[in-house]
C-alpha cells in the first residue's frame, strides 16, 4: 500500500497578468468566485484529500494569501460583539484544525517545474498533490480526492487530464497514450504546449497533479524548456524514462479562471448552486435571458 499523499504544493507566485487591471495589488488566487477566493477553494479540496501540510510557493505582492490564512483575532471580537456567529466560523474554519500552512518564496519567475522544486525541503520524500487555483473543478469528490483514491492502487505518480479541441493544445501539457478508455491509464509521453500537429492527442493536463518524490531530483536537472522556462511538464517527461505515469480523467467540470470566460462560467455555476443566493440567482438569470 503507496503512503498516504499527506502534503500539497500550490504554486501563486504567477503574476496573473491575463486579469489585468484586478491583479495589479491583488494576487489572482484571491479573485472570489461568489464568496470564497480560488484559493481557498484549491485548500478545501486539498484538505478534502487528506493533505494536512500545505505549502504554497509565493511571490511579491501575494501577502494576501497569508493574510487569508492567518487568524484575525481583531476580526473575529469584532463579529463575536455583532453576535454573527455565521460569519465568524466562516473565518475560523478557513485552516481546519491539524492542518499547517508554510510559505516559500520563489525568487525568480523561472516557471511551474522551479515552482514545484522550491518546496523540496518541506515536502521531503513524500508523495504530494500540486494543485493549480486557476484551474476551479467542481466534482463530488473532488478532484484530488479521486486521484489519491486511484494513487493507492498502483502508487504512481498522476497527471489530471481532459479532452481540449486541438487548436487548443498549445496551452496545455499533452499526453501521449493507448487509449483503453478507462479512466486511469499509464501514459507514453508527455510534451508541454505542442502545436496542435505536433500534439500527441487531445488529451491536456489540467492543474492537479500527484507527484512521487523522485519527481524533485528530475526538476533539479531540467533545463528550461517551453516559455524559456524550467517546465514540470519536462521533469514529468523525464520520470517517465524511469517509472509509470498516470493520466486520470477526473469526473467533473473544470473552469479555467486564468480566463475572463472561464472565471464567468465558475461565477455562475457556483452562483446557482450557492446556499444562500442559489434561488434568487436562478430567478434573475431566467428574467435575464428572456429579455
Ligand atoms: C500549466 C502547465 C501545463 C498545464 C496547465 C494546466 O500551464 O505548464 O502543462 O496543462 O498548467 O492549467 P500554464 O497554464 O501555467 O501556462
Amino acid at each position: 500500500m503507496p503512503k498516504p499523499v499527506r502534503a500539497a504544493v500550490f504554486p501563486v507566485a504567477g503574476r496573473g497578468t491575463r486579469f489585468l487591471p484586478a491583479t495589479k495589488a491583488s494576487p489572482k488566487e484571491m479573485l472570489p468566485v461568489v464568496d470564497k477566493p480560488l484559493i481557498q477553494y484549491a485548500v478545501e479540496e486539498a484538505v478534502a484529500a487528506g493533505a494536512t501540510k500545505l505549502v504554497f510557493v509565493t511571490g511579491s505582492s501575494k501577502r494576501a494569501i497569508e493574510d487569508h490564512f492567518d487568524t484575525d483575532p481583531e476580526l473575529e471580537r469584532a463579529l463575536t460583539a455583532s453576535g454573527r456567529k455565521d460569519l465568524l466560523e466562516s473565518i475560523q474554519r478557513i485552516v481546519p484544525p491539524g492542518v499547517t500552512c508554510i510559505y516559500i518564496r520563489q525568487g525568480e519567475p523561472l516557471g511551474l517545474g522551479h515552482a514545484v522544486l522550491c518546496a523540496r525541503p518541506v515536502v521531503g520524500d513524500e508523495p504530494f498533490f500540486v494543485h493549480l487555483a486557476d484551474d476551479l473543478i467542481a466534482g463530488n469528490p473532488p478532484c484530488l480526492a479521486q486521484m489519491a483514491e486511484d494513487y493507492a492502487t498502483h502508487g504512481n505518480s498522476i497527471v489530471a487530464v481532459e479532452e481540449v479541441p486541438r487548436e487548443s493544445t498549445s496551452s496545455y501539457g499533452i499526453v501521449g497514450l493507448d487509449d483503453n478508455g478507462s479512466r486511469s491509464q499509464c501514459i507514453s509521453s508527455i510534451v508541454e504546449k505542442p502545436k496542435p500537429e505536433d500534439a500527441p492527442s487531445t488529451k491536456a493536463v489540467v492543474g492537479r497533479y500527484l507527484l512521487v518524490p523522485a519527481i524533485f531530483d528530475k526538476l533539479a536537472t531540467t533545463g528550461r524548456g517551453a516559455g524559456g522556462e524550467i517546465q514540470l511538464t519536462d521533469a514529468i517527461a523525464d520520470l517517465l524514462a524511469e517509472q509509470a505515469v498516470h493520466a486520470y480523467a477526473f469526473e467533473g467540470r473544470r473552469f479555467d479562471c486564468g480566463s475572463k470566460l472561464g472565471y464567468l462560467q465558475a461565477t455562475v455555476a457556483y452562483g446557482l448552486e450557492h446556499e444562500g443566493v442559489g434561488d434568487a440567482f436562478r430567478a434573475y438569470l431566467r428574467e435575464l435571458v428572456q429579455v
